[in-house]
């Protein structure tokens, strides 16, 4: 069957495909469903917040990743952050770019 006669989009054509994310989609996509569950951008939430971790990580993006793949316990005030490292190394790069390039710009 054409479905393009009926000006239905190609991509629709193939069906149940995975959406295709690009690295800024994920990095921010994925910040926005795991991590700010916990962190908020300028206040203090389960853990500490984004701007004070933004002037921690500044220019340093895979320190950053190699926190949030396996966190230490850093501060007396706040729980253990428990590991992302579920989420794969080139989501985690993706969401450390996010929250160091575009977060609050
Ligand atoms: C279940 C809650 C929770 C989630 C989810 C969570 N965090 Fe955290 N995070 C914390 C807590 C609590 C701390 C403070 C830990 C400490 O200081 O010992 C923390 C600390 C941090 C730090 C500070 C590291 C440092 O060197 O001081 C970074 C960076 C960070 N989180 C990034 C992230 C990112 C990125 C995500 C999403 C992928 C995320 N966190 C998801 C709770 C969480």
């Amino acid at each position: 069957m054409d479905l393009g006669s009926w000006g239905i989009p190609a991509r629709l054509e193939s069906g149940a495909d995975e959406p295709v994310y690009t690295l800024e989609q994920k990095g921010r996509l994925t910040y926005l469903a795991v991590c700010t569950g916990c962190h908020a951008y300028d206040g203090v939430l389960h853990g500490p917040s984004m701007q004070s971790i933004q002037a921690l990580y500044d220019g340093d993006k895979s320190g950053m990743v190699a926190y949030i793949n396996n966190p230490e316990r850093k501060r007396e005030d706040f729980p253990e952050m428990p590991p992302q490292s579920y989420l794969g190394a080139e989501t985690l790069d993706a969401i450390a770019q996010y929250i160091l390039e575009d977060l609050g710009k």
